[in-house]
């Protein structure tokens, strides 16, 4: 089965879509082969919406950003620098495009296999990713998030619980402080702090 980011074949027919997320609104251009290329997804909605703004400060990761929304709503509203990572070209190229159709210049995107081109460190982490590709990998993302975080720094996550939140929560509490924020139709906010 093709993966949502596996798209070198699939034709190109880039979407405009408007959403409102803490009371601005947003354009995201979107395109086939990439993530929720539809609409915001809603366990992203939920993420952005669950965060500590007014602790967020800094350098971001968004790991697997997609089109790049998570990163751009962000940067419009906090002071912090923010780079997106993905394996996806497509959508890394929308994400430039989203940046500066939001006009917003505080964020970066980048292609990076999980971490393997990340060289930085980063007061925060955040993800909402990509269950498709696979346990090995989102284990990845989470779980060496530590080594990408300065002291005190935050990983923050979703998952819905049929994906497997509540074994996630247990296996990330054996490396960091772990709280769930939010729950909301089955979609479950992860904080995590280094110990
Ligand atoms: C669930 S989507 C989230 C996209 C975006 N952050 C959002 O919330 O709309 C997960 C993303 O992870 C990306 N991804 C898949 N495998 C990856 C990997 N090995 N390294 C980095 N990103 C990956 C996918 O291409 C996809 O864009």
């Amino acid at each position: 089965m093709g993966q949502y980011f596996d798209n070198d074949k699939l034709k190109s027919e880039i979407n405009l879509f408007k959403t409102k997320i803490l009371d601005r609104e947003y354009s995201f251009y979107t395109d086939n082969g990439v993530f929720s290329k539809n609409k915001l997804d809603f366990g992203t909605r939920t993420l952005i919406e669950s965060i500590n703004l007014d602790e967020l400060h800094g350098k971001v990761l968004d790991v697997g950003c997609g089109y790049g929304v998570i990163d751009i709503v962000l940067s419009k509203i906090t002071d912090a620098f923010f780079e997106g990572i993905d394996v996806n070209l497509r959508a890394l190229h929308l994400a430039k495009m989203n940046a500066k159709l939001n006009n917003t210049d505080n964020v970066k995107f980048y292609e990076s296999n999980v971490y393997e081109n990340v060289n930085s460190k980063y007061n925060f982490i955040i993800t909402n990713p990509p269950i498709r590709a696979g346990k090995k990998i989102v284990y990845d993302i989470v779980m060496n998030a530590r080594f990408h975080l300065e002291e005190n720094g935050i990983l923050y996550i979703v998952i819905r619980k049929e994906q497997g939140a509540k074994s996630m929560v247990r296996d990330l509490s054996k490396y960091y402080k772990t709280e769930v924020i939010a729950k909301n139709k089955g979609f479950f906010v992860i904080k995590c702090n280094l110990h």
